[in-house]
């Protein structure tokens, strides 16, 4: 079960991602941690985390529908699958992973299914374990209603334990504080802690044994709490998972709002992970922009319109009511204002598209380009059958359907259909 080459260990840090239970309470055909978050599988939000703190090598520790996991991870740089033969508990599944990290000091570990970390919160907690000397360092949280969260008990300051729910006293389920499953260890320490854990309750083994028993011990243990909850939350449900994209789209929707973007509605704007907006741009309600898409300064985009992968529209470019834009450009001062798609498209400055324009960029076989100059105007109902160009200040009558490959020269005139071109005379198209 390998899937991409790990470098040397060099005595630092690795990363193990734990992936490998049945995620039971999600009642879902494939594996748990392979679940759509925001379009992307939740793992995927786990390892973007971890991605940005250079960590060399990842260990995913895979079980059930493990053969799919392996298949998704195939040929990234990096990161291994490691099969954990029976899931008997998230210390069983480290367990399962420590003869590959011989060579490492201190490790990471974090579970498939808690993807909202930023990778700033987990860069803390190592600089904390580091900075305290801790054996075990983890990240805490304080949530009004902590559910099946392990909590974290304390007495004083000191952590002495984590105590799963299902574990806890009514005073212990009254605890707030929650371990959210991020842990960093110091590798020789864990892999004698492993040895002398005992089974629960439920017969599993669990890794938040370990803190209750090296506390008991006085061996330095800490828990480092998170400053935004949300970053702690776990998925073991769908309705969980519904609450976990609900925060993931707030946070994107922020960082577009503190870089200049206003939003006007929220609730109904959908924005992918990785899309760049300029400064003073504003978003409509009911707008779905995928990631990848570029939007320069001061553009109007929306309502309803749809932003797909590869689209770039420059400064000042209006998209407007029930407009698909795919894999196109958008030349600055556009404006493509009502019920047009436009796809495989490469648009000049200061065109205007008119109503109910449509790119046929699609034979049945293969996508074609169509490319509109600088300055054009493409009247209402246009039909752009690709491949074709339209030059610079080139003019198209309303319904106008222009046949591939019958480009309409600099500043003439197509009309018809399917579209004849005109010449023009002091201006005047001549012809009819
Ligand atoms: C776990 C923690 C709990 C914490 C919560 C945070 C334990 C015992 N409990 O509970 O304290 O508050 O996460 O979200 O660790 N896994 C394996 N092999 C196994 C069992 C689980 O790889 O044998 C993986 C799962 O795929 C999952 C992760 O470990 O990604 C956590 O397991 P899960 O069953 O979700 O634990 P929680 O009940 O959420
Ligand atoms: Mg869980």
């Amino acid at each position: 079960m390998k899937s991409g080459k790990l470098r040397k260990p060099a005595g630092g840090i690795a990363a193990v991602i734990l992936a490998a239970g049945r995620g039971e309470r999600m009642g879902s055909s494939g594996p748990k941690v392979l679940e759509s978050l925001s379009g992307r599988p939740m793992l995927d939000w786990v390892l973007e985390s971890v991605a940005g703190l250079k960590i060399s090598s990842v260990f995913v520790v895979v079980g059930y529908q493990g053969e799919r996991i392996a298949e998704y991870l195939k040929g990234r740089k990096g990161i291994r699958c490691v099969p954990q033969k029976q899931q008997l508990g998230t210390a069983d599944a480290v367990d399962s992973v420590l003869r590959y990290l011989k060579g490492y000091r201190t490790l990471l570990v974090l579970c498939g299914d808690t993807p909202l970390f930023r990778t700033e919160s987990l860069k803390g907690l190592i600089q904390e374990h580091r900075r305290q000397g801790n054996r075990a360092t983890f990240l805490s949280a304080e949530i009004p209603e902590p559910a099946s969260y392990g909590r974290v008990v304390r007495q004083g300051r000191a952590v002495v334990r984590i105590t799963e729910a299902k574990d806890c006293t009514p005073q212990q389920l009254a605890i707030r504080e929650i371990n959210t499953g991020a842990y960093v260890f110091e590798r020789k320490a864990l892999v004698e802690g492993l040895r002398v854990l005992s089974p629960s309750s439920s017969g599993e083994f669990y890794l938040t044994d370990l803190i209750g028993l090296w506390a008991e011990q006085s061996v330095p243990v800490n828990a480092v709490k998170l400053t935004d909850a949300d970053e702690g939350w776990g998925v073991n449900s769908f309705e969980e998972l519904v609450r976990a994209t609900e925060i993931l789209k707030n946070r994107i929707l922020d960082y577009h709002r503190r870089r200049g973007v206003s939003i006007v509605d929220p609730a109904t704007t959908c924005i992918a992970s990785g899309v760049q907006i300029g400064k003073g741009s504003l978003v409509y309600p009911f707008t779905v922009i995928e990631s990848g898409v570029r939007i320069g300064e001061e553009c109007r985009i929306g309502p309803f319109s749809h932003l797909r992968s590869g689209t770039k529209v420059d400064s000042r470019a209006e998209i407007g009511n029930f407009v698909e834009v795919n894999r196109s450009r958008i030349g600055s001062s556009t404006k493509v204002k009502h019920l047009s798609y436009l796809g495989d498209a490469s648009i000049g400055e200061k065109v205007n598209i008119g109503a109910g324009t449509i790119t046929a960029n699609f034979n049945g076989r293969e996508k074609h380009r169509t490319v509109i100059d600088d300055g054009a105007m493409i009247g209402s109902n246009t039909t752009l059958v690709a491949p074709v160009r339209v030059g610079k200040r080139a003019v198209t009558g309303a319904g106008a359907v222009v046949l591939k490959e019958r480009h309409v020269p600099v500043e003439g005139v197509a009309v018809g259909v399917p579209a004849r071109i005109l010449k023009r005379k002091n201006g005047i198209p001549s012809g009819f």
